[in-house]
């Protein structure tokens, strides 16, 4: 039987003799003297054969690189200069008795530590061994700390965890659904859930006062380093409740989650507003560990001849902006040119400078394309406004809104992580007074959040006037991502019809929500909530690259499983049997055989 993990021995177990199960991890053969270090989940210790113990030894040498071990052996001190001072177990090693081979192992197709260079596609193909590696072995350990301080806490303060079906209809979340055919109902499919949204509130007129779940959900999305087509919320509702009320418990969760798994604390979360947040930062998850901000300056600009900033000042869709880098005087020529092609995926057309090489000098301390085109006062009211240095360069957009807070707060996020200006390690804010609907360029109206959320004001209001409608919604932000998001609900049936009618949403469309608009009906209590994307919350506490590293079988940046090769082709009877006629030429060809 298993006497101890190899991570967990140390010093104080000298003198005993121990039994362990692991993996070489490496073998070295140091003139006579075999070395294994053997892992487990916990870690790495190191185990001695010398050809005293002449069969182990034999074993010792015939393995090789994650062959399945256990080993039996007596702990002693590693003698004097051959401490690891990096290994929890580099004080000692055992020296090994007994060796038994419970499984051999084909050479593994790259490096199981953490120098692992092996490309995304080959650790995915691989992935079970690809999570034998210690680094994400401690992530999905991690994961599993977080989710279970959630669920004490949550569970602490009365919140029942409840499953919701994930054979369902579409949901409302503004993604492609992931359908499942139905072979009892030709014709007709399930979509999986893009979250338990509308569950989650029909538990609450259930009665069911305090629901969660950290729960599956699925989005038929394009996806970045930040979002999977199947991934897991931190899902949680609440009646008679209110804003305050949720935004302080989850910021309570947050917290906990926080000082229990890392031992850090994050103090308050500051609060904006929507509309502070586009102002400061262009964009509604601002990275506060990045000290810049964009600054307004149309009002400097309304009278200037340069027309590219003159005619957004005056016109009431324009925005005009000055962003300082710190320290970005010594950005080279190259470089700008490399911001200015960035900025233009964004939209911008052009990314005007002006770089402060001496403050005191006045003009003469000035470098910039612009200079000619503007009053020298006018250069000089912006540097006062944006509060310049020498040594600062300043960078200019102006445009539509739209496309100055999308190219400026990217570029701002970009110059931040360029310039190393990002202060503290973890930042995380509310973002709230959001719109209820955003706006196209047809005039056509989308929810901002979901068709669910609460506008703030009367119906009738809202159908007067859409576009100025605010919504009962909060995000919760950290580093820059949007980790989740809620809102007190419709509870009131006038006004989820009032919703539907400016989504256009026609009868068919509100049919499918008629069971909702019913149970309205019904005694509807004033519910509210939020969910939290797991993933995320993981990635960054991890300090991940992206959420697939936190994910044990994440899918590929196309969205399939290159392990198992999902999703796959099927027989011709199971389509038969589903009602299904596949239109591809591929298809075709297969049932013309
Ligand atoms: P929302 O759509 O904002 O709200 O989703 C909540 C949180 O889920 C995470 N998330 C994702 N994570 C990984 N991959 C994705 N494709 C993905 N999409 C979303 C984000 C996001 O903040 N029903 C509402 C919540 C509510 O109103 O209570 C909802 O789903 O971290
Ligand atoms: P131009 O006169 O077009 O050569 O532009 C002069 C400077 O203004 C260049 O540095 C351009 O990159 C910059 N510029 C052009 N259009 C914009 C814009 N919409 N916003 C900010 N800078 C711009």
């Amino acid at each position: 039987m298993r006497s101890h993990y190899c991570g967990d021995i140390r010093s104080s177990d000298v003198g005993e003799e121990v039994e362990i199960y692991g993996w070489v991890h490496r073998r070295r053969d140091h003139g006579g003297v075999i070395f294994l270090d053997v892992r487990d989940r916990t870690g790495i210790l190191q185990v001695v054969f010398d050809p005293d113990t002449q069969e182990s030894f034999a074993a010792a040498d015939s393995v090789r690189n994650e062959f399945v071990l256990k080993a039996k052996g007596r702990v002693r001190p590693r003698p004097e200069g051959t401490v690891n001072a990096d290994m929890p177990t580099g004080e000692i090693e055992v020296l090994g008795l007994e060796l038994t081979v419970l499984n051999a192992a084909k050479t593994p197709p790259f490096q199981l530590d953490e120098h692992s260079e092996a490309g995304e596609d080959v650790r995915l193909r691989y992935r079970y061994l690809d999570l034998r590696r210690p680094e994400m072995q401690q992530r999905m350990q991690t994961r599993a700390k977080i989710t279970s301080q959630v669920r004490s806490f949550l569970e602490e303060q009365g919140f029942w965890d409840i499953e919701t079906p994930t054979l369902s209809r579409a949901t409302p979340e503004g993604a492609r659904d992931y359908l499942v055919p139905s072979r009892t109902h030709p014709g007709e499919f399930f979509a999986l859930p893009q979250s338990p949204q509308v569950y989650k509130q029909l538990l609450m007129m259930s009665g069911m006062d305090k629901y969660y779940q950290i729960a599956r959900c699925y989005r038929d999305e394009d996806l970045r380093a930040d979002r999977q087509p199947e991934f897991t919320q931190i899902d949680i509702e609440a009646s008679f409740t209110n804003q305050d009320q949720i935004m302080t418990m989850t910021e309570g969760m947050l917290k906990q989650v926080f000082t229990n798994v890392l031992g850090v604390e994050l103090g308050e979360f500051p609060v904006l507003s929507w509309a502070e947040a586009m102002r400061d930062f262009g964009n509604d998850r601002p990275d506060l560990r990045n000290p810049m901000r964009l600054v307004d300056i149309a009002d400097l600009m309304s009278g200037v001849e340069f027309k590219v900033f003159q005619g957004p000042a005056n016109d009431p869709n324009g925005r005009v902006v000055a962003l300082r880098a710190p320290g970005g005087a010594t950005l080279s020529r190259k470089l700008i040119d490399q911001y200015t092609a960035f900025v233009g995926r964004y939209g911008a057309k052009g990314l005007a400078y002006v770089k402060v090489n001496d403050l005191s000098a006045g003009a003469d301390g000035l470098q910039s394309p612009i200079l000619k085109f503007m009053p020298a006062e006018v250069i000089q009211s912006v540097l006062e406004r944006v509060g310049a240095q020498t040594g600062d360069l300043v960078f200019f957009g102006a445009d539509q809104a739209k496309v100055v807070n999308d190219a400026m707060g990217a570029l701002r996020n970009e110059l931040g992580a360029d310039l190393e200006l990002l202060e503290g390690k973890f930042k995380p804010c509310w973002v709230v007074d959001w719109p209820m609907f955003a706006e196209g360029r047809d005039g056509t109206f989308s929810a901002e959040h979901h068709p669910f959320t609460r506008p703030t004001c009367s119906p009738q209001e809202l159908l007067d006037n859409p576009a100025a409608a605010q919504a009962a919604a909060y995000d919760v932000v950290l580093n820059g991502y949007e980790l989740g998001g809620g809102s007190l609900r419709i509870h009131d049936q006038n006004m989820q019809k009032a919703v539907f009618d400016v989504l256009k949403m026609d009868e068919a469309g509100q049919e499918k929500f008629g069971f909702l608009l019913e149970a309205l009906q019904y005694g509807c209590p004033p519910h509210g909530g939020i969910a939290l994307g797991l993933d995320r919350l993981v990635m960054l506490m991890t300090d991940s690259q992206s959420i697939r590293e936190v994910i044990a079988f994440p899918k590929t940046q196309t969205a399939s499983c290159a392990m198992m090769d999902a999703p796959g082709g099927v027989e011709e009877q199971q389509l038969r049997d589903l009602h299904i006629r596949l239109r591809t030429p591929a298809a075709a060809n297969t049932e013309s055989q």
